[in-house]
């Protein structure tokens, strides 16, 4: 699928999208994450890609929703044009998805990167909600996925003050899994989807859900779920020959079946 406002490709087994509108920083317009959507629709169909990787380049990662097309809208315009609807197939993508992100994340930017299942983060990185700024407060997560990945002190200066965190203060509060030199932040992150990609799919999908699971049910719930996924594992070719593999010394070789 040709798109406009992304580039996607894929690179063996990871998928890699790229966000391509430089001159506004990578705002992100209702047609751009239209095509994030659709290219991540994509990766989720195609049994090549095990892993992808979300990144806006070596300079910006995203400054947001596109304020232009924001300015003179009214709720029922946000209400039908289902703004935030459009993204969740950031959150329903089953396969892990890794934001590698140089430059400013900030606003709807930093909620996509927060969507994602690990961030590698340039050291020129730069993580916030500046939507206090605008009269607004952020729509898509900002309100509740810091509280619950940096606790509510930090959540509450980000959201408001409007002011950016670093990418090393961003990985002091957990919130990003490594900050490397912004030059090699893309290959680290695509290197680490590799390796990602290589492991058992069936566990991997089951893995990403539980763990996301914990995040919304009480631990005997979570731990039930957990449960019934690891002895459904054991429904698996994948799992016969991970454990053929290791006793017989050698790799294992998975199908995601
Ligand atoms: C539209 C944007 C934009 C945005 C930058 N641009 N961010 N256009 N929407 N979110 C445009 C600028 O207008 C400018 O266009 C060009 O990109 C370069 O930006 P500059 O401001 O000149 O760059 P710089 O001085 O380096 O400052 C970078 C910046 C600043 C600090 C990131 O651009 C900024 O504060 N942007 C807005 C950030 C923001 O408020 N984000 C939250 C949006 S609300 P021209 O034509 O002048 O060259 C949101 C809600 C999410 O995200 C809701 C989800 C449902």
């Amino acid at each position: 699928m040709a798109f406009e406002f992304i580039l996607s490709s894929i690179e063996g087994a990871v998928g890699v999208i790229t966000l391509n509108r430089p001159k506004v920083l990578n705002a992100l317009s209702p047609e751009l994450i239209g095509e994030l959507g659709a290219a991540l629709g994509e990766f989720e169909a195609n049994p090549e890609v095990g892993a992808a990787v979300l990144t806006g380049g070596p300079r910006v990662f995203a400054a947001g929703a596109d304020i232009g097309d924001m300015v003179e809208r009214s709720p029922v315009d946000q209400l039908t044009r289902d703004q935030t609807g459009r993204w969740a197939p950031l959150t329903s993508f089953s396969k892990p998805l890794l934001a590698a992100v140089n430059g400013y994340a900030l606003g709807g930017g930093c909620e996509i990167a927060l969507m994602c299942d690990l961030i590698i983060a340039g050291d020129s990185a730069r993580f916030g909600q500046p939507e206090i700024n605008l009269g607004v407060i952020p729509g898509a997560g900002g309100t509740q996925r810091w509280p619950r990945t940096a606790g509510k002190y930090v959540a509450m200066e980000v959201n408001l003050t409007g002011a950016p965190i670093s990418a090393q203060r961003a990985f002091q509060l957990g919130l990003v899994n490594k900050v490397v030199p912004a030059e090699v932040t893309i290959e680290v992150a695509k290197r680490l989807a590799r390796r990602i990609a290589e492991k058992p799919p069936l566990a991997l999908r089951l893995a990403k859900e539980a763990v996301n699971a914990a995040l919304e049910t009480p631990l005997q719930q979570g731990l039930a779920a957990e449960r019934r996924s690891f002895y459904f594992l054991f429904a698996t070719e994948d799992q016969k020959e991970g454990m053929r593999a290791f006793l017989e010394k050698r790799r294992g070789r998975f199908k995601g079946r």
